[in-house]
């Protein structure tokens, strides 16, 4: 994709979350089973993910699947799960063409065996690529991210590893499964609904955050370069007043 005029290459987040949602109600909508939309919805994500390496965006991360998720029909949970397995499979190549390394953020211990195999060997074999970082979250609930944090912070305080007066918001934000990256810049939901639905609770406090009716298996390059665009109109202020903002 070539750089769009209409942004500022200077003004790119560096960091871009998205929900994708609306792949039952894309079915449902053409009297299809749900799955088909999901299907439809993997088109979506390699999409985003080539046009987030075009816009020089640092960090893409993708909501695939809840903790609450497996709520779902047994038989909507296989058919992600299937379709995940072939994403990966499938984009293993281009990853490494692109210098693209892949990581997830969730548990893993509870995906089919056959999911955590495939994860496991494109993160390794993606590894040591120093391009876009893609997050897959995977049986992700930011609750239970922020109790895993919490355990971990805990257990060095035990061991004595830790103060307790030596817990900042520095140091919790490296326990999450997010340790290390920036905090998303924009996150972006489709679909139409305005929640979080348990997303980067803590590293999202300062997001921009763009809610769009548009269908996940709608959504492509232009509407990613969209939602760039209104984030570049937005004044991030931080707290500050917007004349501060302006001054410096
Ligand atoms: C998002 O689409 C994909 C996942 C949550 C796995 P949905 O499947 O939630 O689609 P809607 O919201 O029911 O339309
Ligand atoms: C959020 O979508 C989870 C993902 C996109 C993976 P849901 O469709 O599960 O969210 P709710 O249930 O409408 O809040
Ligand atoms: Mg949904």
């Amino acid at each position: 994709m070539q750089f769009p005029p209409e942004l500022d290459p200077d003004k790119i987040p560096v960091h871009v979350a998205i929900i994708m949602d609306g792949n039952g109600r894309w079915a449902q909508q053409r009297s299809m089973p749900r799955p088909l939309g999901h299907k439809v919805g993997v088109e979506s994500v390699q999409a985003v993910v080539r046009a987030a390496d075009d816009l020089n965006i640092k960090v893409l991360t993708l909501y695939a699947f809840s903790t609450e998720n497996w709520k779902r029909p047994p038989f909507e949970v296989n058919a992600l799960m299937g379709l995940l397995k072939s994403f990966l499979l499938r984009e293993l190549e281009t990853m490494l063409e692109n210098n693209v390394s892949l990581r997830c953020l969730g548990q893993k211990d509870r995906l089919p065996k056959a999911v955590r195999e495939t994860l496991d060997k494109v993160i390794a074999e993606t590894a040591d690529n120093d391009g876009l970082i893609f997050n897959l979250a995977l049986n992700y609930g930011s609750r239970v991210e922020i109790i895993d944090a919490v355990q971990a912070v805990a257990h060095k305080c035990e061991v004595g590893e830790l103060a307790v007066d030596g817990i900042d918001e520095e140091l919790f934000a490296a326990h999450l499964y997010t340790g290390g990256l920036p905090d998303p810049d924009l996150l972006i939901r489709t679909g139409g609904e305005a929640r979080l639905s348990n997303f980067l609770l803590w590293q999202a406090s300062y997001a921009e955050i763009y809610f769009v009716d548009t269908l996940w298996p709608d959504f492509r390059e232009d509407d990613l370069v969209d939602a760039i665009r209104v984030y570049q109109g937005r004044q991030r202020r931080f707290g500050k007043t917007g004349d501060q903002v302006q001054q410096s």
